[in-house]
């Protein structure tokens, strides 16, 4: 059992706090043992009193040192070995997640020391005080709130407090970095969407966002902690890089909006589609004149035809038909999972200013939603097999290689296509509820981020 007594002025407050939820079930299963001390039932006057006033003059007063031994000495005289002791004071080491762990491993019994007023003799600190621990760069009224987190920080690394020691393994400040954004549900929230590689059900990706935003959020937030990394595996190299590229490139304007697409998009829409074919002609996809601003006209007259809008500005479009396609009845080298209804992803470019910033990822986002909102749970799409950038997209936003297609394309250009398709997850019920009960999603802007 691990145990710590507290000394203070106020040890109803102190025992309260440290009685409740993880720390209060840890200490009814005798894993914890956590006792506070009134450090005035130790004075030998009437009056109760444990303070005077310093010597040299000065406002305030100090704890007399004479109440604090009489209180520290009965608690060493409940134990065979003198207890670890530490006086909580702004003079003191600054508290980190190392200093926890040190106290949990190396100690099975500490004593802490809450001071007030103005401090305590600094008598009782040389003759009983083993180190002085401060909680940061700012005074507290009472060494009462120190205290509780010392002993918080420390009883949650003791074996058996928490379920299992993953819970604080993965948790800031352990490993020197800290955590990575949480995120529980509604899958969409206020219109703040959940990353995408969290709802994926693929364990490496999801731990390896996770190790990114870490990278991330402690290079941002913690210069200091991100100096002493040890970031020399090539797994983390590749994590910098892709973070440097990533970083590099100027922020999406917000907001980000998916809406159908109108005909005052279309000049905008023939820019972003321009610069899209001089990426795919030349690897055989989108040769011709095709898609051209007809193919745009006719999606938009089936109301299948959407942008996706940054700031105002059309940085995207794609076309999600909930019509079967003729050719993916034919599929080899493989089968579709499900005969049931499909939404099928088509002509869809980000502007090339917007590449890799998330923009895409959202489109993805806003395709799923779009065909769970028309009932259809599952979305195909077919891609040319040496468009490497479109199949990094789908695959990382869930979809999965179901075999190849042949599409509709004048000759000599080669007609084969890979095929892929996600299973859509239905939104979680409060999600469904505010969707059945707000504006249809096909005609009114879809805000998604
Ligand atoms: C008002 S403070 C005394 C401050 C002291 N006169 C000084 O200037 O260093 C009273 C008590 O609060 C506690 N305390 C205040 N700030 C603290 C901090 N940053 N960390 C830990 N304990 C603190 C200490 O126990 C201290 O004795």
């Amino acid at each position: 059992m691990y145990h710590i007594d507290i000394m203070t002025l106020f040890p109803d407050t102190v025992g309260d706090v440290l009685s409740e939820s993880i720390l209060g079930r840890a200490q009814e299963r005798d894993i914890l043992r956590i006792d506070t001390h009134q450090i005035r039932d130790y004075t030998l006057n009437k009056q109760k009193q444990v303070d005077d006033y310093p010597y040299g003059g000065g406002r305030g007063a100090v704890l007399q040192a004479d109440p604090l031994y009489r209180c520290w000495d009965h608690i060493r005289g409940l134990y065979d070995k003198r207890p670890h002791t530490i006086f909580l004071s702004p003079c003191g080491k600054t508290f980190t997640q190392a200093d926890a762990k040190r106290l949990a491993r190396e100690y099975s019994h500490l004593i802490l020391v809450c001071g007030h007023y103005e401090g305590i003799d600094q008598r009782f600190i040389d003759e009983c005080v083993d180190e002085e621990i401060s909680l940061g760069d700012f005074v507290l009224t009472g060494g009462e709130i120190a205290a509780m987190a010392v002993a918080d920080a420390v009883c949650r690394l003791v074996p058996g407090v928490l379920s299992d020691a993953e819970c604080f393994e993965n948790e800031s400040h352990w490993d020197g970095l800290l955590e990575h954004p949480q995120y529980s549900r509604p899958e969409v929230w206020h219109g703040r969407a959940v990353p995408p590689e969290l709802l994926t059900g693929d364990h490496a990706k999801v731990e390896r966002w996770r190790r990114k935003q870490s990278l991330l959020r402690t290079r941002e937030r913690r210069p200091d902690l991100y100096e002493a990394l040890d970031l020399s595996s090539k797994a983390d190299q590749k994590l910098l890089a892709e973070l440097e590229r990533e970083l590099s490139r100027p922020p999406l304007p917000q907001p980000l909006e998916c809406r159908p697409a109108r005909e005052d998009d279309l000049d905008a829409m023939e820019v972003i589609l321009a610069q899209a074919k001089a990426l795919l002609v030349p690897i055989g996809q989108w040769t011709g004149d095709y898609p051209a601003r007809r193919d745009f006209q006719s999606d938009m007259a089936l109301g299948a035809c959407y942008v996706l809008t940054c700031g105002g500005r059309v940085g995207g479009f794609f076309t999600l038909s909930p019509r079967p396609e003729a050719g993916y009845d034919a599929i080899t080298d493989g089968k579709w999972s499900s005969d049931e209804p499909y939404a099928v992803l088509h002509r869809c470019a980000v502007a090339e200013q917007w590449r890799g910033t998330g923009l895409a990822d959202f489109m993805i986002a806003a395709c799923g939603r779009l065909a769970l909102e028309r009932g259809i749970e599952w979305l195909r799409v077919d891609t040319h097999k040496k468009n490497k950038a479109m199949q990094g997209l789908i695959r990382r936003n869930g979809f999965q290689y179901r075999g190849n297609v042949r599409v509709d394309v004048p000759q000599p250009y080669d007609p084969r296509r890979v095929a892929y398709e996600k299973r859509l997850r239905q939104p979680a019920p409060d999600v469904k509820k505010a969707l059945e009960s707000g504006p249809s999603p096909l005609t009114s802007p879809h805000k998604m981020i």
